[in-house]
């Protein structure tokens, strides 16, 4: 059975991972969410104003009232800085099943980071939430996503086509990761 901690304040050895707040609207803005070198690789549009970021924002915060929720913003724990946000989402009761995805702006990318933030909310989900598995697609096109995959411990399970259509219309085959509880808590 899932417990539901809703979004603790995790701590690695250079993050913080903790809710987001209202202010954090211009960082998130400024560092990825308006940024089509990340949006690229994601489902959603890059944001054209700060206003749709204050928007997702205050939906995020809102939701934060359910402890059913999981979405951290990553900072940088020497500076404080807001470089990026993970989330598990689409949590299945009756499996114990979820997804889980991630975003850095491009100035913290391949400084491990990615790996660090994806290690550490599988740990959590795995030792705090009693999740089952653990998925995550990302595009063919993207293989830095994959390799943070690989370095937390997801295994490949497939490829596939025109698994997405981003926005710009464009179709994406999709490599699909997934880790285990019992896989997880072998290796641990
Ligand atoms: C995916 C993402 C979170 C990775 O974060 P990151 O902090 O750069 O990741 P890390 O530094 O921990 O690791 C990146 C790894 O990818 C590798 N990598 C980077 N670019 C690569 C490329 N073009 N081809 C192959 N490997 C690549 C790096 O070498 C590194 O692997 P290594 O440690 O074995 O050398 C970041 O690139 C991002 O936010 N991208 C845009 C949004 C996105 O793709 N979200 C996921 C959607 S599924």
């Amino acid at each position: 059975m899932i417990t539901y901690f809703g979004t603790p304040r995790i701590e690695t050895d250079r993050l913080i991972l903790e809710k987001f707040k209202l202010t954090d609207a211009q960082a998130a803005f400024d560092h990825w969410l308006s940024d089509e070198r990340v949006s690229d690789n994601r489902v959603s549009a890059a944001h054209q104003s700060i206003s749709q970021t204050e928007e997702r924002l205050f939906n995020i915060v809102s939701d934060y009232e359910s402890k059913e929720f999981c979405y951290w913003a990553i900072k940088l724990k020497e500076s404080g800085e807001l470089i990026g946000e993970i989330d598990l989402y689409d949590i299945e009761k009756a499996t114990g099943n979820c997804e889980v995805s991630y975003s850095l702006g491009c100035n913290w990318w391949n400084k491990g980071y990615g790996t660090e933030a994806l290690r550490a909310v599988v740990e959590f989900g795995f030792t705090q939430m009693s999740l089952h598995k653990i998925s995550a697609a990302h595009n063919t096109d993207n293989p830095a996503s994959g390799r943070i995959m690989s370095k937390a411990g997801m295994l490949q399970e497939g490829i596939i086509r025109d698994m997405i259509r981003n926005s710009k219309n464009q179709y994406k085959d999709c490599a699909v990761y997934g880790i285990l509880q019992g896989d997880y808590c072998k290796k641990i």
